[in-house]
């Protein structure tokens, strides 16, 4: 009898501990899903990015992030305006964990709504200059543009151009192309002016500007560029990606546009050519962070730098990065040196004094 009561313990013993086993491994499922829905997210392989860029080498960069890390980068991509305005609907739901668009003054928009938060990286404080990050380390410039003056070749002299100033003379009027004051572009120059000469000199600028248009703004910096080509003006100020882009064009019209133009980095004994970013940050709301951390460090090391830059004919924010062979043709040039914190400080005011001056 004993033995039989003895094997009866035994067989009862084993299925308890088997049923406990099986309450162990639905315990570890269970965990697992858990962590798609609480803070302790980092086992999730992904990284969320919604972004307004739109490359091919792009996707190949976040294949090789994966390849790196065993990170998924999934992408939602749009216009940047409307992919900041989805962020700020979808609140703390919001699936995005980085967030990639163009121009300080817009990354300063997306802290200003509570959409970022601060991270901490000594991989972005060694990759990206200081003035190209946020003060509070709430966005870090990825790419860099400078905002120039192109030419016609055939109807203007370089040797008259100088400064940004310069093109409120009697001599520019009516020859001058610019886009309208309500894009961010105009406004974060206009800010950088208001920090470096003060609102009144900057409010000069913008009325001898709106008194020499060759036409009421209208298009983007391409369209001005066309604009020249087509005779209907001889200066504008655009971004100098977008000269790449008709330069590298596969449309030979495209290509004709920009090989009528000069180049000319403005303010270069003065207070430099004015630089912008198109950079990142880390979402108010994101669920994972870690991951999205190690993106952005991902993105600002040499290698991508010089994939990512190149994409859109912009320059690397890592100093150790090369240039496209398009900007190295158009030489160093001395850049505005104040931090892009201060774009988002006066965006503002800029819209003010645009509005002030009549500038459409
Ligand atoms: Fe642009």
């Amino acid at each position: 009898m004993n033995k039989i009561k003895w094997m009866i313990f035994a067989i009862l013993a084993t299925a308890l501990f088997v049923l406990a086993g099986c309450t162990e491994d639905n315990k570890a499922d269970n965990g697992e899903k858990d962590t798609n829905t609480d803070s302790n997210e980092e086992t999730a392989k992904v990284v969320n990015l919604y972004t307004s860029r739109h490359y091919d080498v792009d996707a190949d960069l976040y294949e090789k992030f994966k390849e790196e890390t065993g990170i998924e980068v999934n992408v939602v991509e749009g216009k940047g305006d409307e992919l900041m305005e989805r962020l700020d609907r979808e609140g703390e739901a919001t699936e995005a964990d980085v967030f990639i668009t163009a121009d300080a003054g817009n990354l300063a928009r997306l802290k200003e709504k509570g959409l970022t938060q601060a991270i901490e990286s000594d991989v972005l404080s060694a990759n990206i200059p200081e003035k190209l990050r946020d003060v509070d380390n709430e966005w870090f410039g990825l790419t860099k543009r400078a905002r120039i003056i192109v030419y016609s070749k055939d109807r203007v002299d370089p040797e008259n151009l100088s400064t940004y100033d310069t093109l409120t003379e009697s001599e520019w009027q009516d020859r001058v192309l610019i886009r309208s004051s309500e894009n961010i572009y105009n406004q974060s120059l206009m800010a950088s002016f208001i920090e470096l000469s003060g609102e009144e000199v900057a409010k000069e600028w913008a009325t001898g500007i709106v008194n020499n248009m060759a036409r009421d703004p209208q298009g983007g910096d391409t369209d001005q560029m066309k604009a020249i080509a087509a005779g209907e003006g001889d200066v504008a100020i655009v971004n100098t990606y977008y000269v790449g882009r008709l330069l590298n064009s596969e449309n030979p019209e495209e290509v004709s546009v920009g090989e009528q133009l000069g180049v000319f980095f403005p303010n270069q004994d003065t207070t430099g050519t004015h630089i912008n970013i198109s950079g990142a940050a880390v979402t108010k709301h994101a669920k994972n962070v870690e991951n999205a951390i190690k993106f952005i460090e991902f993105l600002s090391n040499v290698e991508a730098q010089e994939v990512f830059a190149e994409a859109n004919n912009e320059y690397p924010v890592n100093e150790s990065a090369k240039i496209s062979e398009t900007l190295q043709s158009w030489g160093e040039f001395k850049e505005q040196d104040i931090n892009l914190t201060i774009l988002g400080e006066n965006n503002a005011k800029a819209i003010q004094l645009f509005n002030e001056v009549g500038w459409k």
